[in-house]
């Protein structure tokens, strides 16, 4: 698929098909989804890949309730080891850059899902010590974002977009009215 199209038809997919997903084509998502970029090539980001419905079920329970996530087939489960990020880095590495590099290697997952004919969603409202738990994740290896993976089997809302005037700046910030 061109990548143009790739980004247009990515949408937070909220309901899944009752289909797998075959192995070969999460092997393919997963070998584009390793290339992420990361601070100083640390490579925090390490995927935690789920199939188990048990687990699917806890997730979502830590998800706050999010259950709709346990409907998906498989569920990349995106995490930073800090200790990489703060052994280059210190402070700034372990707060920051590891929590970017995990958003990169998401979205980079959501849209290898997307080149597969798959649906895919982000979720990031969770409880970091209840997944911890639900995977036995270390303190230092913080969960990112848990991505269910399937046959999409809604159609994208029509989400309103701010316009290119109101996020765009050339040069220089320029405040808006809203915030004046
Ligand atoms: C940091 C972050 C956290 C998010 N957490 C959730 C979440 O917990 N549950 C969910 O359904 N969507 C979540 N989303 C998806 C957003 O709601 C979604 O990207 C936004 O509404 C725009 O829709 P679109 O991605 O379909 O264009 C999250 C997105 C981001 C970037």
């Amino acid at each position: 698929m061109e990548f143009a199209q790739i980004v247009k038809k990515r949408f937070m997919c909220r309901s899944y098909e009752d289909r797998d997903v075959p192995d070969e084509v999460l092997d393919r998502i997963l070998d584009l989804a390793v290339r992420f970029p990361s601070a100083g090539h640390t490579q925090p980001q390490e995927f935690i890949v789920i199939r188990s419905e048990d687990t699917k079920y806890q997730l979502a329970r830590a998800a706050l309730d999010q259950f709709y996530l346990a409907e998906a087939p498989v569920v990349i489960v995106v995490v930073s080891d800090t200790r990489r990020s703060k052994a280059r880095y210190g402070e700034r590495g372990e707060k920051f850059y590891s929590i970017v590099d995990g958003a990169f290697a998401s979205l980079l997952i959501m849209l290898a899902a997307v080149d597969a004919g798959l649906g895919a969603a982000f979720v990031g409202a969770f409880d970091d010590d209840e997944v911890r738990a639900v995977l036995g994740l270390p303190k230092a290896v913080r969960p990112i974002g848990i991505i269910p993976i399937g046959f999409c089997a809604e159609r994208p809302q029509k989400l309103p977009r701010l316009s290119k005037e109101h996020i765009i700046h050339y040069e220089r910030w320029k405040d808006r009215a809203e915030f004046a």
